[in-house]
């Protein structure tokens, strides 16, 4: 891997058509890197990471979601089922995707995506990392995809915004293609986001 990654193509693994999904190329080159013994998806979305670590040959690894068809995991309420030496995390970004209610089943008042407003929705995902990163192995690694995004001409700056637990080992910048700010014509004069982050914290 390197500081900056770019998958014109997002793979074949999960649902092409689940909204905000992210490449699997991401997932398989962090597990290729990193070789973690066990591994651990939160946010699992449409399966793209499941499909991933099935065919690596990670047989054991856990991917929970809210959604249902994952069972229904709370990040904010439930424990973490195991201690891991690696977690993907693809949290919603703010409510750019509204997922429970119209992605899936009925709205429920834990989807991340459903916050009150940008402020609430940062205290809960500070929640979140905190809950993953103290349930990790030590020397394990959490990795969490996160995108900017822009509402009401205001910018918001997750990663700027959010709390920061162990060391951060690496910032890197993914470049996103076919995202929906790319297709769409703007009137006011502002630059397109066109990439995201993904950040690997050390415990
Ligand atoms: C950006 S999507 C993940 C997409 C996934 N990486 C993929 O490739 O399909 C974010 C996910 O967060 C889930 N989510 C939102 N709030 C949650 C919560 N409180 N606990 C667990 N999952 C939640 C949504 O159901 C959605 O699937």
């Amino acid at each position: 891997m390197k500081s900056v990654i770019s998958y014109p193509n997002r793979g074949k693994w999960g649902q092409a058509t689940y909204r905000g999904n992210c490449s699997g190329f991401v997932i398989k080159d962090l597990l290729e890197f990193y070789k973690p013994r066990s591994f651990l998806e939160v946010f699992a979305g449409g399966g793209t990471g499941y499909e991933v670590a099935k065919e690596l040959g990670y047989t054991e690894s856990i991917h929970l979601d809210l959604h249902p068809e994952w069972g229904g995991w709370n990040a904010l309420k439930d424990d973490v089922p195991i201690q891991s030496d690696l977690i993907f995390c693809h949290p919603p970004y703010f409510d750019m995707i509204i997922y429970s209610g119209e992605v899936w089943g009925d709205a429920h008042n834990d989807d991340l995506s459903r916050a009150r407003n940008y402020e609430d929705f940062i205290a809960k995902l500070n929640v979140v990392h905190q809950k993953l990163f103290t349930s990790l192995r030590d020397g394990g690694r959490l990795a969490t995809l996160i995108g900017d995004c822009r509402k009401s001409g205001r910018y918001f700056s997750i990663i700027k915004d959010m709390e920061y637990f162990g060391n951060l080992e690496s910032h890197i910048i993914k470049v996103q293609h076919n995202s929906q700010s790319m297709r769409r014509e703007y009137r006011g004069k502002f630059i397109p986001i066109m990439h995201e982050h993904l950040l690997i914290f050390r415990k």
